[in-house]
């Protein structure tokens, strides 16, 4: 198979959220802290008639109903997620309950999870499959679905939630430069959830910003080695037209794209201008640990990157920004804010992706677009995905009502033996819910 990539995406995201400014002032935090300090606009949540299971059913059903595609065409399906419902029963399947219906039970694959990466594994197993000898010419799919919810405290404003499908096969729109992936695998406490009694997660914060940056930095410099191999010539940020990062919030990604333009700094790239140059230039010793901590640093190189960071990042920060972390589906919602703004410029265009799952994994990877035929072309992607009218049709609750929520469903939380409210007034039609858990932690779900 050739040109082995994204045919079709669609995404969900669940439509009551919080205004982060509301939450700022809630929280007692000073103002600006989570809007400007963080970056971030708006969070979505969960109420307690969702969870990852009824977004995943929802992004699955409405991909295949947009995109006209016979349940007996999937072949495969890989979901990522680390929000963990059941420690044996995979998530994928309880979404063969749509493919079941059709007589299709022959479909390989389960969930992967590693933190916010497990999205991506799941990804990269699809497309490997489809670009190997097993491969029995049906598609693949690949869901990430999380709902990230943290304790009270500094990392509760970078929760989120959304279910991400996405649709993999040969001859696509979006197609796998395979040969360039440089990753950085290795041992970290960052972010992590020992306790199984609790849906949040222990969290080292600044921990978790340097274990991201040192894997960004690592995954650049394999991804580039890797492409000076097979091109022979030099990776720099000139050469991929746009950047995609896994967006915990957008300030990370500010400091992770700097963090680049630092790297081609240090490798004399021919990204970096003379004028670059000079402001960099008194930088250019600074041992790795230490340019981890320099402040200075820190704000001389997003100065210096600014311009590239409006022309090359700024278009794949919508979603994420108005969402939230969306943990595995956080740098795909990234992606398909850029499908969603720019996909009448995208055609013949190189993407480069970097995700991130602490504890810690992570990959660089690279995307070549093309504008494909009807379905699977970059406007229906865009359209399908209707992103716009999705953000646009939410509802704003406002922080008391959000913080009760979390406290209802720290009770639910491994709990059996309950009937939810059936009030699914706030969700649009079609979208899953969850109505029973019933004494053997059984789940059920209907569909409005
Ligand atoms: N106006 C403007 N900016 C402000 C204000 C204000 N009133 N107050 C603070 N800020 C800035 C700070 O200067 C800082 O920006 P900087 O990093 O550019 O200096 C930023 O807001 C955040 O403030 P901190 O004091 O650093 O925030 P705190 O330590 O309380 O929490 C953190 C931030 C660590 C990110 C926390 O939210 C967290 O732990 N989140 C979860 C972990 C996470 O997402 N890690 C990322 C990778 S791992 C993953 O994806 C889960």
């Amino acid at each position: 198979a050739k040109n082995v990539g994204i045919l079709a995406v669609d995404i969900y995201f669940p439509p009551t959220f919080v205004q982060q400014e509301a939450l700022e002032a809630h929280d007692g935090a000073s103002k600006g802290k989570y809007t400007i300090g963080l970056g971030q606009d708006c969070m979505a949540f969960c109420t307690e008639v969702e969870d990852v299971i009824s977004m995943s059913l929802t992004a699955v059903t409405s991909l295949l109903d947009k995109y006209n595609i016979d349940p007996k065409q999937i072949g495969r399906l890989e979901v990522g997620s680390e929000t963990v419902i059941d420690k044996s029963k995979s998530i994928k399947t309880f979404l063969m309950q749509i493919f079941e219906k059709f007589g299709n039970t022959d479909i390989e694959g389960v969930d992967s999870t590693n933190a916010c990466y497990g999205g991506t594994a799941a990804l990269f197993n699809c497309v490997n499959w489809v670009e190997s000898s097993s491969w029995d010419g049906r598609y693949g799919l690949v869901v990430c679905t999380d709902s990230a919810v943290y304790a009270e405290g500094p990392a509760r404003p970078t929760g989120g939630a959304a279910a991400i499908a996405i649709l993999v096969g040969p001859d696509a729109p979006i197609a796998f430069e395979s040969k360039f992936r440089g990753s950085h695998m290795s041992h970290a406490y960052d972010f992590y959830k020992p306790n199984l009694a609790s849906e949040y997660p222990v969290v080292d914060g600044k921990l978790s910003q340097t274990c991201y940056l040192m894997a960004l930095d690592s995954c650049y410099k394999h991804f580039c080695a890797k492409y000076e191999k097979f091109e022979g010539k030099q990776f720099s940020i000139s050469d991929a037209e746009y950047f995609v990062f896994h967006s915990p919030y957008n300030k990370l990604v500010q400091k992770s794209f700097a963090r680049l333009v630092f790297n081609d700094f240090v490798r004399n790239a021919r990204s970096i201008d003379e004028t670059a140059k000079e402001k960099l230039a008194p930088f250019s010793n600074l041992s790795g640990d230490e340019s981890y901590q320099n402040r200075d640093l820190e704000k001389v190189s997003q100065q210096v990157a600014k311009p590239l960071y409006d022309a090359k990042v700024k278009p794949t920060t919508l979603i994420p920004k108005q969402v939230g972390n969306m943990y595995t589906a956080s740098l795909y919602a990234a992606f398909a804010s850029l499908l969603h703004s720019k996909h009448t410029e995208l055609a013949g265009k190189r993407v480069t992706l970097f995700s991130y799952g602490s504890g810690l994994t992570a990959t660089m990877f690279s995307l070549r677009l093309h504008e494909g035929q009807h379905p699977f072309s970059l406007s229906n992607i865009a359209s399908v995905m209707n992103v716009a009218g999705k953000l646009k049709a939410r509802h704003e609750l406002p922080p008391e009502k959000f913080v009760n929520i979390m406290k209802l469903m720290e009770h639910r939380y491994g709990a059996k033996d309950f009937v939810r409210s059936k009030d699914c007034s706030l969700l649009a039609s079609g979208t899953y819910y969850l109505t029973e858990v019933d004494s053997l932690y059984r789940r059920f779900y209907a569909q409005k």
